[in-house]
């Protein structure tokens, strides 16, 4: 069965529109992308590239978080946008950061999958990252530190009671920053800190964000279901007075008939 969202307002909307003061991030359990493809359309809603893309995966598990970020990425832009979800189409950037192609509607979003979850985090005006990982992280994952955390970040996470948490927080927290802005891995993971503040939240240090911007950027981490890490990265406007809320949303339980979203019995 194919479903179709309701269409949304369309650009210029001000006071409807959901996304004017804040952003919003999606989840879809992995194990849920089965019911979700079959409700909204499947593979269909590919395009060939997608599909080609897909069908070049090996592991039914990379499969299935593949169709899953497609289908949660279509759905969720056509709820801010008058576009079908089969009718997105996207570019890609110099490292990889995909974006809409012909981008009227002033949306931005990004992906990310892990075993076990797909999240998309989306905005309007803003720009914005999403990474997540699995938490605590394994022991064997901690020896990468060196590699992506600067001397006093590894100094913070060695002194942490909980390491495999903070490692977890502090990667996806950096991750979701790098894919705001577009460079992924191919920023060097040590040229640039996030540190906890005093009060709560986090702070990216990064000498390469220009000085008028540095305020803009908030970085957030949020613990998903138990077992997951969600990095938030958004750079602001200079309109937005202090951080941006955020609001975690279910792709199950909002976007499909309630019929669908139930577990066959
Ligand atoms: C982006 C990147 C950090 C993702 O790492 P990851 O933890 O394995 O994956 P995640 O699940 O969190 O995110 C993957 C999604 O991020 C998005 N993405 C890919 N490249 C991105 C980038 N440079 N910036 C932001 N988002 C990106 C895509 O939607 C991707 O999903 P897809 O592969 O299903 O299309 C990593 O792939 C990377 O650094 N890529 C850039 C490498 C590079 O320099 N490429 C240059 C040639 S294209």
């Amino acid at each position: 069965m194919t479903t179709t969202t309701a269409a949304p307002p369309g650009p210029g909307t001000t006071t409807d529109d959901p996304l004017a003061g804040s952003a919003d991030v999606w989840l879809l359990a992995e194990e849920d992308v089965p019911r979700f493809a079959e409700a909204t359309g499947g593979l269909d809603l590919l395009t060939d590239e997608e599909r080609a893309r897909h069908d070049r995966l090996l592991f039914p598990a990379a499969r299935t978080r593949f169709l899953g970020a497609r289908l949660l990425s279509r759905q969720v832009l056509s709820q801010y946008a008058d576009v079908p979800p089969a009718e997105w189409r996207f570019d890609k950037g110099k490292f990889g950061r995909p974006s809409i192609h012909q981008a009227d509607w002033g949306l931005d979003f990004n992906i990310t999958h892990t075993n076990g979850l797909i999240a998309a985090i989306v905005v309007r005006g803003r720009t914005a990252g999403v990474d997540a990982e699995n938490t605590p992280a394994r022991p064997e994952a901690l020896k990468f530190a060196p590699k992506v955390f600067t001397p006093l970040e590894q100094e913070v996470l060695r002194r942490d009671r909980e390491q495999g948490h903070a490692f977890a927080d502090s990667w996806v927290a950096k991750e979701a920053y790098t894919k705001a802005t577009g460079m992924g891995m191919a920023r060097g993971f040590d040229a640039f800190s996030v540190h906890r503040l005093r009060g709560g939240g986090l702070a990216v240090v990064d000498d390469e964000i220009p000085e008028p911007e540095r305020p803009l950027w908030q970085i957030q981490v949020l613990q998903v279901w138990d077992r997951f890490a969600l990095g938030i990265a958004i750079r602001a406007t200079e309109h937005d007075e202090g951080p941006v809320p955020v609001r975690l949303r279910s792709a199950m339980a909002e976007l499909l008939p309630a019929h669908a979203a139930e577990p066959a019995r």
